[in-house]
């Protein structure tokens, strides 16, 4: 009898109790509109985004009611205009161009390298081609690019760089926390990040026009003083006639739930590391057969997930290997996949955009498997887990093991 894996890759670990308690005390005081604080007790947003800005190291942050919408105010704040090209990284989940689309600009979509990351080659010519002035890039399953590189090539073209940090929090490049490289940084606190409120988001900044454009976006109607970080009132004096109200800013029962699991948050990446160690040295076994992508020297990812490529499997081998997978209770996410299913789909789904054409972007996604790694998995279950994915990519390989 073949062994089968039964944890749930959908469950996250349970909560911390200041996190419930927190969140109990909420409920009870009924103050729960995102500026229901009173002046005893102003509320637990403005905590979280004084909490975040001094954690992430930015002079302000945001909190949002969704990564999603925290990239769109990003890209509002900064100015962007319906009809503005966006350069974004043609590898990336469908919040990133939907929000590039919602604000009304328009996607242009730039090639990755085979460590998943963005190529800087092709980015210098779509930024050449398309004349955009804003790269979002998104640090997609944790990969980050060569920051140095990115920041310089920025700089040379006047490119203002968003970084859409949400698989990325707690993640460094040369000991600097990414969402610090560029004018503004986009986190998800949705229920599959690094930190959980169910939905919700993070935007953080050190420019304070922006910072008051964002706050007055978000919803703040006039009370934008209640907000835990904030530029000098006279940052206000055009944003609050110029900038329509989104709605979009983080409530206190979120807020507070994700108040102790940033303090947390340090612990909780080495524990990923940990199990994405484990995982990824049963699939090195492998030899060739699996590319498992290198980090860029000076990266520090957090791995609360697992990419690997099987370069020469056919579309047959991997449709086969997520059926077996399946089968032993697995779910393994395939993003070649003709067909946009569950979380995954990729650039050739998003019938919304222009189509553009990125070969090596389809070559590499097309036998590009993800895994998600929830911290409800012991280190036992990674070590089960990798045993799985040996031993069926071994089977449909023809590998001995
Ligand atoms: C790469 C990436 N960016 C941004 C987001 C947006 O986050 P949210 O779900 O909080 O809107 C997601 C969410 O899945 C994502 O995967």
């Amino acid at each position: 009898m073949p062994e089968s894996f039964t944890k749930s890759f959908t469950q996250q670990e349970a909560l911390p109790p200041e996190a419930i308690q927190a969140a109990n005390r909420i409920l009870g005081g009924a103050r729960l509109h995102r500026y229901g604080g009173s002046t005893e007790d102003p509320g637990a947003a403005m905590e979280l985004e004084r909490a975040f800005a001094k954690w992430q190291g930015a002079r302000f942050c945001l909190a949002c009611a969704s990564g999603g919408q925290a990239i769109q105010i990003s890209l509002l704040a900064n100015l962007v205009e319906r009809g503005d090209p966006v350069l974004t990284n043609g590898f990336t989940l469908a919040p990133v161009p939907g929000a590039i689309r919602a604000v009304g600009a328009c996607p242009v979509l730039v090639e990755i390298t085979d460590d998943l990351v963005i190529d800087c080659k092709h980015l210098l010519a779509k930024a050449k081609s398309s004349g955009a002035k804003v790269l979002l890039l998104s640090h997609m399953r944790g990969h980050l690019a060569d920051m140095t590189r990115v920041v310089e090539l920025c700089s040379d073209l006047g490119i203002l760089l968003i970084e859409d940090c949400a698989h990325t929090m707690g993640a460094t490049f040369r000991g600097i926390k990414s969402g610090n490289f560029g004018s503004a940084a986009c986190f998800s606190t949705q229920t599959y990040k690094h930190i959980n409120s169910g939905e919700g988001g993070l935007f953080t900044t050190n420019n304070p026009d922006a910072m008051a454009r964002a706050v007055i976006l978000s919803g703040s109607y006039m009370n934008y003083d209640m907000h835990g970080t904030l530029p000098d009132a006279a940052h206000f004096e055009s944003s609050k006639y110029d900038c329509p109200n989104l709605s979009s800013r983080m409530d206190n029962l979120r807020a507070a739930i994700l108040l102790p699991q940033l303090l947390g948050l340090d612990d909780a990446v080495a524990a990923w590391n940990q199990r994405y160690q484990i995982v990824a040295s049963a699939l090195s076994k492998l030899g060739p057969t699996v590319a498992i992508p290198d980090s860029l020297p000076g990266a520090d990812r957090v791995g609360s997930s697992v990419q690997f490529r099987i370069p020469d499997f056919s579309s047959h081998d991997c449709a086969s290997l997520q059926d077996r997978l399946r089968e032993r209770g697995i779910k393994l996410a395939w993003f070649g996949k003709g067909e946009p299913t569950g979380f995954t789909s990729s650039h050739r789904h998003w019938r919304y955009l222009d189509s553009q054409l990125l070969p090596n972007t389809d070559r590499i996604l097309s036998t590009l498997f993800d895994l998600r790694l929830p911290l409800s998995f012991s280190k036992d279950d990674c070590t089960l887990l990798g045993r799985i994915l040996v031993d069926e990519i071994s089977r449909i390989a023809q590998i001995g093991n």
